[in-house]
């Protein structure tokens, strides 16, 4: 077996020591405190501290080859403000945005929080980023040459009947710096956006997205592939027409899922009834039921990326047995710090 990078000092024993001091602190705050931590780290040279040892499990899904199956989810780096510092991890590969034509603020804060108990979070942070031009100026000054995936999205002030115009510029912007694009519909934090996973709403846009796509591969001599990722929230018929979309039309993958709005396995727990998304433990069952049945749908014709959930090499395992081929993580990050990467690609590999 090939090991990729040798540990100088236990990344377990480095979060378990962090992890207090940051759950002291405002959500927001540790997110942005940690991100710049691992920022400097990496300027120092220093990364290689965190670096783990990551068996080499490559794994060959729409046409892109990964190191390893375990990526990092869309969110956790909106901006592609730590591509470098975020690679160093043992990722096999990094997904950042959503990014939208033009910056917006987001929510009001506080619009992060943690449902501890539950080792979940609650967000409604609305797609705060600095917008497109500064999103394309990071990607290109990053450092990461593994795969990068560049999740796009729509402005809250586009009215959706020209939601597909932000997607358009979006795709036209990242696509020249992706390994793939994905087409963020499924978040509950823009008024309206997870309608545009209802059939026709679906069928036009990823119809627009895909001939543009067909005209940027042309252009660029490269086809980038394009994702789709849906919420978790639909039922058995809206994700049949999902899976028949993204069938008829071509889509690359299926990333399944986004946070939750149910409440459901969070009743009673502190911050449980913030308005948001819910991710973490309590999505793992949901989303994993989300999989089975879209992998029923596709009978093999569309890959599926699993998010939601999972916060152990056990979690990892139930992801592929569900029907995932790579899988990602964001919350579980947060609970575990990030020796829960290489705890997954061991559980993968076997
Ligand atoms: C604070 C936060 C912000 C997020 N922002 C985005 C986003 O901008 N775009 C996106 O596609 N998903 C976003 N997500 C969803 C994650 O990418 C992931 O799909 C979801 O959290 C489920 O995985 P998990 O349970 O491992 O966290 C966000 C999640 C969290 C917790």
């Amino acid at each position: 077996m090939r090991l990729v990078g040798a540990p100088a000092v236990s990344e377990d024993l480095l979060y378990a020591l962090a992890r207090p001091l940051l759950f002291a602190l405002d959500p927001e705050r540790a997110h942005h405190v940690t991100l710049e931590t691992l920022r400097r780290l990496e300027a120092a040279g220093l990364i290689s501290l965190l670096r783990q040892r990551i068996p080499e499990d490559p794994k060959t899904v729409m046409g892109l080859r990964f190191p390893n199956p375990v990526g990092l989810a869309a969110g956790l780096d909106k901006d592609g403000r730590y591509i470098s510092a975020l690679g160093a991890l043992g990722f096999g590969f990094i997904e950042v945005g959503t990014v939208t034509p033009r910056a917006q603020p987001g929510n009001p804060r506080p619009r992060m929080f943690r449902v501890a108990g539950a080792h979940a979070l609650v967000n409604r942070m609305g797609f705060n980023n600095g917008g497109l031009a500064a999103f394309l100026r990071n990607v290109e000054e990053a450092q990461f040459r593994g795969v990068l995936g560049l999740n796009i999205g729509k402005n809250a002030e586009t009215p959706l009947e020209h939601a597909a115009e932000d997607y358009l510029a979006c795709l036209e912007g990242v696509y020249p710096h992706a390994s793939y694009v994905t087409v963020n519909v499924s978040s509950p934090n823009t008024k309206n956006l997870r309608q545009l996973q209802d059939s026709a709403a679906l069928s036009n846009l990823i119809g627009l997205l895909k001939a543009r796509q067909a005209r940027l591969a042309d252009r660029h001599g490269r086809y980038v592939p394009l994702v789709l990722k849906i919420a978790p929230d639909l039922d058995e018929p809206g994700l049949a027409d999902v899976a028949a979309v993204a069938m008829a039309q071509g889509i690359d993958a299926i990333i399944a899922t986004n946070t939750t709005v149910s409440r459901q396995a969070v009743q009673g727990l502190a911050h449980a009834d913030e308005a948001g998304g819910l991710s973490g433990a309590p999505l793992l069952d949901p989303s994993n039921r989300v999989i089975s049945l879209l992998r029923q749908h596709l009978a093999g014709a569309v890959p599926i990326i699993g998010s939601g959930g999972i916060l152990s090499g056990t979690d990892a395992r139930q992801k592929v047995h569900a029907g995932a081929e790579l899988i990602q993580l964001y919350t579980g990050l947060i609970y575990r710090g990030p020796a829960l990467v290489a705890e997954c690609a061991r559980s993968l590999r076997g």
